[in-house]
């Protein structure tokens, strides 16, 4: 299993759990060090009971093609050397494309978990590492039923693809208790449903000045009324740094957070704004209104059934967004299998998938396995 950057814990601490203690898998966790802060990676080995890897290739920070190039320089002796039945490797990241090369090109199979999905906006990194890997995918597992028709349509063989529900969501249901306990409100003076949560890391929102200013407006506006905690990405700090932009009043920058308190101010946020596409899952399911600052997702079901809505990056388009959602809150509707046990579901497909029988209990056994 591969992970290297904040997203890939949520989603490989479930399903690691899930093979834990099956006789029929043993997990070798590969740590790329795409993200290396311990704001970004330790602590999320900490709160979500990762066990340490095996192996940490330490790539850190760099431009595209030096990062994935690095990563796969790296990885491709490890992997020469374990030669593992599979290489399991989650979400869009450069470490997920890159591993997934990597193996493909040694003869070793590749599993690639939250497969499928597609923003069609070939201009985010995030869309080509998607489409890359799940061209060389030998099992794909999708979280919506959007994933699976955007395979389908990509000519992958409907027997490769199954539906297992969303890692991510195992996560919040395993920890959503843990974080109802975390103190960071008080920490920070806050009451539940008073203030608004905003993250945002993508390129395209915080890179050019213009951008980011045209979001800053929105933000400083709403905040007038809401007051928005704001834990700050670590590429966003560095471009707030560089730019001589003034933040609005009743904006509250943070560190990044940990898992358990970022659940915890998510969970009883009124409103969260955001460009991470994560955060649209986990607010679908915790029922918080949600504005996702860009012009399309590649997890539509969160606008479909969920609680998210595209607000674009403009200050016009995020304010009337707001004004919308301050008159018409969505209900909340969780997607099919989005139930916490994904984890559970991704293993009998990876036992059907290498031949190895179903285990007493299983849901497969219990027919309860994704159609
Ligand atoms: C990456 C992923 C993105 C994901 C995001 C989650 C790619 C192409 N992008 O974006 O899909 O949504 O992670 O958070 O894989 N930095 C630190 N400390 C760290 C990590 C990063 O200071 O621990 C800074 C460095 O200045 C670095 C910058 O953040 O250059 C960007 O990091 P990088 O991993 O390249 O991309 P992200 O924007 O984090
Ligand atoms: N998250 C966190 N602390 C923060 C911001 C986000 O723990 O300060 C969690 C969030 O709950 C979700 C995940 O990080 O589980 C989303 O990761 P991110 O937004 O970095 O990446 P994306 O989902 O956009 O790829």
């Amino acid at each position: 299993m591969v992970a290297g950057a904040r997203p890939n814990f949520m989603k490989i601490a479930p399903l690691m759990k899930a093979l834990a203690g099956d006789p029929h898998f043993e997990t070798i966790l590969i740590h790329t060090g795409q993200h290396y802060d311990d704001n970004m990676s330790g602590q999320f080995f900490r709160d979500l009971g990762i066990p340490d890897p095996q192996y940490h290739l330490e790539v850190g920070s760099g431009s595209h093609a030096q990062q994935t190039a690095e990563i796969m320089r790296r990885i491709e002796p490890v992997l020469d050397q374990l030669r593992p039945t599979a290489v399991i490797v989650v979400g869009d990241v450069n470490s997920t494309a890159a591993a997934a090369m990597v193996a493909k090109k040694l003869g070793i199979d590749v599993v690639h978990a939250e497969a499928g999905l597609r923003s069609f906006d070939r201009s985010m990194p995030e869309e080509i590492n998607r489409i890359v890997t799940d061209a060389i995918a030998d099992l794909l597992l999708v979280t919506e039923e959007s994933g699976r028709t955007n395979l389908l349509r990509e000519g992958v063989a409907a027997d490769r693809i199954h539906l297992v529900g969303n890692l991510m969501i195992d996560s919040l249901q395993q920890h959503l208790e843990r974080a109802r306990s975390s103190d960071i409100a008080d920490k920070l003076g806050v009451r539940g449903r008073s203030y608004g949560v905003v993250t945002l890391h993508r390129p395209a929102n915080v890179d050019e000045p213009e951008g980011l200013g045209e979001i800053l407006g929105a933000l400083g506006a709403i905040a007038e009324t809401l007051p928005l905690l704001w834990p700050v990405h670590p590429r966003t700090r560095a471009r707030l740094a560089n730019q001589d932009i003034s933040l609005p009043a009743g904006l509250r920058l943070l560190e990044p957070l940990g898992y358990l308190d970022f659940l915890s101010l998510e969970a009883n946020a009124k409103l969260v704004l955001t460009d991470s596409g994560g955060i649209q899952e986990e607010t679908t399911v915790l029922g918080v209104d949600c504005l996702t600052l860009r012009d399309n997702t590649e997890r539509p079901v969160t606008i479909e059934l969920g609680t998210n809505r595209l607000a674009g990056t403009k200050r016009t388009t995020i304010l009337a967004a707001w004004e919308h959602t301050k008159r018409s809150p969505r209900k909340k509707q969780i997607p099919p299998l989005w139930d916490g046990r994904a984890g559970e579901r991704s293993r009998e497909v990876l036992r059907q998938f290498y031949g190895r029988p179903a285990s007493k209990g299983s849901l497969q056994e219990h027919r309860l396995a994704a159609p």
